[in-house]
């Protein structure tokens, strides 16, 4: 659980240290960082990160540890998480296949 991340604790964003206080998503890490986008809409390449903050939207997708289209704004941070950008033009696994 985030209330037990230790003190200094850090996640990485696309290679780059991210440290977040306990109790925080991986949305609420990236925001206190400045980082306000993180993917891109298939169609219009706009950009998106938090919206609704509240997992309703969609809007705010990332990768997390390996695993695609995690909702940032509910996904606790964790220490040593792997969070990458989002990027909608790169086909999302089938269940079942290797990726
Ligand atoms: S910001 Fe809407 S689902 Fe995450």
């Amino acid at each position: 659980m985030t209330e037990d991340a230790p003190a200094g604790a850090t996640l990485t964003f696309d290679g780059r240290p991210i440290p977040f206080r306990p109790g925080q998503t991986v949305g609420a890490a990236l925001t206190a960082q400045g980082i306000v986008s993180w993917r891109t809409t298939r169609r219009e390449h706009t950009e998106r990160g938090l919206f609704c903050g509240i997992g309703v939207c969609f809007d705010c997708l990332v990768t997390v540890d390996g695993q695609r289209v995690q909702r940032a704004c509910i996904t606790p941070a964790c220490d040593g998480q792997d969070v990458r950008s989002e990027h909608p033009d790169t086909a999302l696994p089938i269940p079942g296949e290797q990726a």
